[in-house]
């Protein structure tokens, strides 16, 4: 019998193992590039060990990763299948290292494999308005962090340590809703509904808090925050410490902690709209939560329209005793400076990380990562004179949700005296088409973003497990044309939180 074909994935991980060199912090430029330039273009290889799924989770079955494909079975997939070696390690990216024998990224996976129902047809009663539901793959897959060097030699990201989410009791968490406040599970084929799950976590970003052995992370589901540890040398890596949902969400038999003390108005959150996008500063007492998009009921037309974003600030100086310190308006990039998209609703604030440090400010200064369909922007946000809205008797009705277009809401908030952050943008992919970025050939769909140094930034991508015949995962680093810490000075300077000052 002849031996069989060794698979492209395992062929480059063996050619990983076999004399690496690491990205530093000392191969990067430290001065602005003459235009955006893409520096690499790193997918994900894991050990020649890797079994998919199986090695991120090793407890499950045979049966339970039956739904996705598997080694060859993966090269002849159609558009809608998974592959089980192509997991979507990067739902958000946070920075874990900069170390001098190797940079240090790490990830978080999505909540599994995963995919929207069909409406049901004509002749089938219709479901309950606002309900959706959503297929699970592998329902008992539980969400996963990991951590990465870049090795150049190998041309590739290797993976290098792994654990799951699991609760104080050992037990692994999954990926599931918690409440009707989120999509319906069903089993693939989207026949049976499954069960709703207290421990179900999607999140959706990681970053460390420094001086301890956790991270944070948002969470799309309820909307939520999870604190986590995230030291990958502690049988504890992945245990879920504590997490903060919104006042008057309650999750009755969850395995660890839930403490019910985000401001409530976030429960007015779009299903599938959760928190997308955290930050946590350098000194580890604060963090930043970002919504994903506007808050209203989901296909309404009024709020498919508005640009405002909710921005919880915690105050972090006990993880395990998160305090709000403001709720906040973000407002997205104009929807008339996207191309080719036409509402609001097609655009979403994917990711963010603190900034300050790299601007040489003691402000609160995030990267934000916002994109629509083809298309990833990159701000710099100053949330330091940003007005708290926590009280706003105009929370209660969603009155900052429907203010309208851009302009419009620029306006309205300034006749009610209310200053959201000053923003700028420091760069723009233009469309996967016609990229403005030279060498750009990433996807739009970029769900991380750390920077590396002041002019060199990563991102990374979800590639949703494999669906839609998508690549390996990967983080794309780009040296910037104008450095953050010069962006910031202009932003200082404008006084204003109009959207383009390059
Ligand atoms: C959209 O939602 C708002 C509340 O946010 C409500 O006032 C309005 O009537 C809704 N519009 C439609 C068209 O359903
Ligand atoms: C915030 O407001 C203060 C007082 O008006 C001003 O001095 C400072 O420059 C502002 N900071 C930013 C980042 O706009
Ligand atoms: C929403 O609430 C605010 C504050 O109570 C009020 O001023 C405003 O008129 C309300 N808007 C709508 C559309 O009901
Ligand atoms: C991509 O952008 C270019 C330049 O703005 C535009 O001409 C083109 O139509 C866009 N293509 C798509 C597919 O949106």
């Amino acid at each position: 019998m002849a031996p069989p074909a060794l698979s492209p994935l395992l062929a480059l991980a063996l050619i990983a193992s076999a004399s690496a060199q690491y990205l530093t912090p000392s191969d990067l430029p430290t001065d602005p590039a003459p235009n955006p330039i893409v520096l690499g273009h790193w997918f994900v290889i894991p050990a020649a060990d890797f079994e998919g799924l199986r090695t991120l989770n090793p407890f499950l079955t045979d049966e339970q990763l039956a739904n996705v494909k598997s080694g060859a079975e993966c090269d002849t997939r159609a558009d809608e299948d998974y592959c089980s070696e192509l997991p979507a390690f990067f739902s958000g990216l946070g920075l874990s290292a900069l170390a001098d024998d190797g940079i240090r990224l790490m990830g978080v996976t999505d909540n599994g494999p995963f995919g929207t129902c069909p409406a049901p047809a004509e002749d089938e009663p219709p479901l309950p308005a606002g309900v959706r539901q959503s297929a699970y793959f592998v329902p008992a897959f539980a969400p996963t962090i990991s951590e990465f060097r870049i090795d150049q030699e190998a041309g590739g990201m290797a993976l290098e340590k792994t654990c799951f989410f699991k609760g104080p009791d050992g037990e692994p968490l999954n990926g599931l809703p918690n409440t009707d406040r989120d999509d319906v599970p069903m089993e693939a084929g989207c026949e049976t509904e499954i069960d709703r799950s207290p421990n179900g976590i999607d999140p959706e970003d990681i970053h460390r808090i420094p001086g301890t052995d956790l991270c944070l992370g948002g969470d799309e589901y309820s909307p939520s925050a999870i604190v986590f540890n995230c030291n990958f040398e502690s049988e504890d890596c992945g245990t879920v410490m504590i997490r903060y949902v919104p006042e008057g969400l309650e999750l009755p038999g969850a395995s660890y902690e839930v403490r019910s003390n985000l401001p409530s108005a976030i429960l007015n959150r779009r299903k599938g709209r959760g928190i997308e996008s955290a930050a946590v500063s350098p000194d580890g007492k604060s963090a930043y939560l970002l919504l994903q998009s506007a808050m209203g009921p989901n296909k309404n037309a009024t709020s498919e329209l508005s640009h405002t974003i909710h921005v919880v600030k915690l105050d972090i100086t006990n993880p395990m005793d998160a305090k709000v310190a403001g709720l906040f308006l973000y407002i997205a990039e104009d929807i008339d400076l996207w191309v080719g998209t036409e509402k609001p609703a097609d655009t979403k604030i994917s990711a963010a990380f603190w900034a300050s440090e790299f601007v040489d400010s003691d402000n609160d200064v995030l990267v934000v990562l916002e994109r629509s369909v083809k298309q990833v922007k990159l701000f710099l946000a100053d949330f330091t004179n940003a007005t708290d809205v926590v009280d706003s008797p105009m929370n209660t009705n969603l009155t900052f949700d429907n203010l309208g277009l851009f302009d419009e809401t620029l306006s309205k908030l300034e006749g009610f005296g209310i200053s959201p952050a000053k923003k700028a943008i420091f760069l723009d992919t233009g469309n996967v088409t016609e990229p403005l970025i030279e060498g750009w050939d990433s996807t739009d769909k970029q769900e991380g973003v750390v920077l590396l140094n002041k002019c060199v930034v990563a991102m990374a991508n979800d590639n949703d497990f494999g669906e839609g015949l998508s690549e390996a995962s990967s983080v794309t680093v780009v040296h910037l044309d104008t450095c953050v810490d010069e962006v910031y000075d202009a932003l200082k300077a404008s006084g204003s939180s109009r959207k383009l000052l390059l």
